[in-house]
Order: C-alpha cells, then sequence, then structure tokens
C-alpha cells in the first residue's frame, strides 16, 4: 500500500490545511512529516475558524489516527495546549501518536531563535519558534528525542507519554494492514532547507523526499505526490520573492486573501502567480497533480499577472490576462466559473506542466470546484 503526499508548492500557507481536511476523507492515517509549530493550518468548518499548529490537518475527519513523524520538531507545551483546544471542541485527540523520534522543542530553543534573529545583520523573519535551535540540535547530535523526553520528569512528559509510539513499527504496521496513509507537509517547496531559497527557508525538509525521511519510509512507497498552490502567492519573512508587488495590486491581494500569517499576525509579503517557482516544484517533488487555493480571492481585479521567467538583477517576464468581476464562491464545477476565470486556470496548468484536479473558491469545506 503507499502514501500519498500533500504539499505545498510555494512559500507555506498555500491552503494546504483545507485542503488535506478535503482528501483526508479517503485515507485511514494522515501523518505530519515535518516541521513544528511553526506552521499555521487554518481550517474552516461551519463558519468556526480551528487553527491548528501541530496536529495533522486530517483531525476533523473522525475515523482518521493522526501521526506526528520522526521528521517533526515537537513543542510539547504547544501540543499539549492544542489537545486540550480540540478536547473542548467535542475532538477526540487520543488518536494522535508521536513518533519517539521526533525531536523536543525546548524553551532555550525559542530564546536562541529569537537571540539569533536579533543577532543576524538582515533577520530571516522566523516565527519565532525556536524551530532553527531544535533542527540544528539534531544535526550537532544534542537534541532531546521524545522517547527521552517521556523518560524525565517533566511533568509534561507524563501527559505525552501515552501518545508516543514506535514510530516506524506504528506506520509500517498500518501500510502492511491496507491502511491508507496520507503525508501532510508543513511550510511549503520554496522554503526547504535545501532546494528553497536559503538561507531565507525553514530548517527541515518540506519536499516531497522528506516525507520518505520524515516517515521513515522507502521512495518506492510513495504513491500520489498533490501539490498545493495559491492562484496568486505570499511570502511571509525575509527573501527572495520574484513576484511581489509592492503596489495597490499586493495590497488588494493581501486584503482580500486575509493575509495576515497565523501565528505571528504578520502581514504576508503578496505577488502574481510564479509559474517558473510552480515548475521548479513540479520537478523538486514529482508533483501529479495540482490543487488550486485561493481562486476566490482574485475576483474584482482587472488584470492578473503570471510571472513567466527570470531575468537578470531580479527583473521578472510577467504576462497578463483578463480578469473577471463576478463573486465565484458559489461555482462547484468548472463550468460555473466565469470564462476568464477558466482561461486563468488553464494558463496555469499549461505553465505548470500537470493537471489541476481541485480548486477553492472560498474558506468553508464545501467551497471546492472539482
Ligand atoms: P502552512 O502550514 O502555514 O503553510 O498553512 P496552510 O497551507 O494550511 O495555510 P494557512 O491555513 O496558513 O492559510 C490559508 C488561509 O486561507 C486560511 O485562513 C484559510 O481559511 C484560507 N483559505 C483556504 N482556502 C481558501 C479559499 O479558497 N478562499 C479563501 N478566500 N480563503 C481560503
Ligand atoms: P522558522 O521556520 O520559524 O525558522 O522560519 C523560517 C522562515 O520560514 C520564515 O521566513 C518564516 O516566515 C517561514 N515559515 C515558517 N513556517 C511557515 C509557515 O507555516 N507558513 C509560512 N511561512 C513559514
Ligand atoms: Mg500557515
Amino acid at each position: 500500500m503507499s502514501i500519498d503526499v500533500i504539499l505545498g508548492m510555494q512559500w507555506g500557507d498555500e491552503g494546504k490545511g483545507r485542503v488535506v481536511d478535503f482528501y483526508a476523507r479517503e485515507y485511514g492515517v494522515v501523518a505530519r512529516f515535518g516541521g513544528g509549530d511553526n506552521a499555521g493550518h487554518s481550517l474552516v468548518v461551519a463558519g468556526r475558524t480551528i487553527a491548528l499548529r501541530l496536529t495533522p490537518s486530517g483531525v476533523l475527519q473522525p475515523h482518521a489516527e493522526l501521526f506526528i513523524g520522526g521528521g517533526c520538531v515537537v513543542n510539547p507545551w504547544t501540543l499539549l495546549e492544542e489537545f486540550r483546544m480540540l478536547a473542548a471542541l467535542g475532538v477526540d485527540v487520543e488518536r494522535v501518536s508521536v513518533s519517539d523520534r521526533a525531536h523536543v522543542v525546548l524553551p532555550q530553543h525559542v530564546d536562541a531563535d529569537k537571540r539569533r534573529e536579533a543577532d543576524r545583520e538582515q533577520a530571516l523573519g522566523t516565527t519565532g519558534r525556536g524551530i532553527g535551535p531544535a533542527y540544528a540540535d539534531r544535526a550537532s547530535r544534542v537534541g532531546l528525542t521524545v522517547r527521552e523526553f517521556c523518560e524525565s520528569d517533566a511533568p509534561e512528559a507524563q501527559r505525552l507519554r501515552p501518545h508516543v509510539v514506535d514510530g516506524v513499527a506504528y506506520l509500517h504496521d498500518r501500510l502492511e494492514r491496507g491502511v491508507r496513509v496520507l503525508a501532510e507537509g508543513a511550510q511549503g517547496t520554496m522554503l526547504d532547507v535545501v532546494y528553497g531559497t536559503y538561507p531565507f527557508v525553514t530548517s527541515s525538509s518540506t519536499i516531497a523526499g522528506g516525507a520518505c525521511t520524515g516517515l521513515g519510509v522507502g521512495p518506492k512507497s510513495i504513491g500520489r505526490v498533490i501539490g498545493v498552490a495559491k492562484a496568486y502567492c505570499t511570502r511571509v519573512g525575509s527573501g527572495p520573492f520574484p513576484s511581489e508587488l509592492d503596489n495597490r495590486e499586493g495590497e488588494y491581494l493581501r486584503e482580500q486573501g486575509h493575509e495576515f500569517g497565523t501565528v505571528t499576525g504578520r502581514p504576508r509579503r503578496c505577488g502574481w502567480f510564479d509559474a517558473v517557482a510552480a515548475r521548479y516544484a513540479v520537478r523538486v517533488d514529482g508533483v501529479d497533480a495540482i490543487a488550486l487555493t485561493k481562486l476566490d480571492v482574485l475576483s474584482g481585479l482587472e488584470r492578473i499577472g503570471i510571472v513567466t521567467a527570470y531575468g537578470a538583477d531580479g527583473a521578472v517576464e510577467t504576462e497578463y490576462v483578463d480578469g473577471w468581476r463576478e463573486q465565484i464562491r458559489g461555482a462547484r464545477r468548472i463550468t460555473e466559473l466565469p470564462q476568464a476565470a477558466r482561461s486563468y486556470v488553464e494558463r496555469i496548468q499549461r505553465l505548470a506542466g500537470v493537471p489541476i484536479e481541485l480548486i477553492s473558491v472560498g474558506p468553508e469545506r464545501e467551497e471546492l470546484v472539482r
């Protein structure tokens, strides 16, 4: 039985949370393979917004088991707080298991993150959650595994212990029983520690290959790879952003798309869809199909740009297509979209080189074009 992967093709915040929630209906296990509480996934269900940092986004599918893989770094305080929040909503958190091989983010990592940011000539704009220092400690072989933490006498250790499993045995046991597993990425391809816009990246492997190392499975176990891309681009924090709009159109995207960080509240930088970055992600991740999100945000723009090539000195080539005025949140089939919106989607599909199999047109669960 194979593992399918859903990951971000841009700089994170593509809307992976709601896309995972949708696909999760067909899977028995939803597994996070990297990152920590730097991630912030928002799910909107019946008008209510639920923000998740560590728990996989499949948690609102009552049948699914949830797994936090060895590739993750876990802040026990955040995780236990998230469990309390979910339990208060009536969500069963007993289904959440944490790999013994994940590493622990400690208060000293959070302090070090803030200190290192302050010391840098150009700050990275991290989420300040201690992610970099925790991964650095792992690589330096001085980190603390979840297993070791649970053997300690910290009060949180006791509460976390019932959730901790031998991660390799847990996952392979299910795969051997034919249970379908969905691997959920955090952040996005352009924030990958190796293949992203280094050094303006996070400290984990966010690409499809990260699902293998982060879950402890071989490359042949990976089935489909679904790349989530927003219909425009955003980036939170510093670093290269070739399609960035520092004008009224960028402002429009930020306002219409509510582009403010889930974790930090920072305004996100906004820009046109970057087809160069999309093609890069298709290569690096082996994307089979794209879920295109937030198409509704573009309604009302006179023209819509797509960056098609990078030139010298940060210059980019941008082509423009006609916008549309209609609101599209009610559309459920491609034929219900205005012609200009369909042309835009077709153009992106052609430039990316892989099919778009799902389009989201609003934050609510059912606001999807299939
Ligand atoms: P990261 O792990 O932080 O990268 O998170 P993410 O990819 O899950 O995305 P995040 O939840 O941070 O941001 C997506 C935001 O867009 C959320 O507030 C969603 O409710 C919202 N959203 C998702 N899909 C749509 C859509 O189709 N239309 C609109 N208007 N909003 C959407
Ligand atoms: P860190 O992961 O907190 O170290 O942050 C490193 C970079 O990744 C910063 O630019 C952050 O803004 C960005 N980043 C980390 N997590 C996310 C996320 O979930 N969504 C978007 N950007 C993120
Ligand atoms: Mg987010």
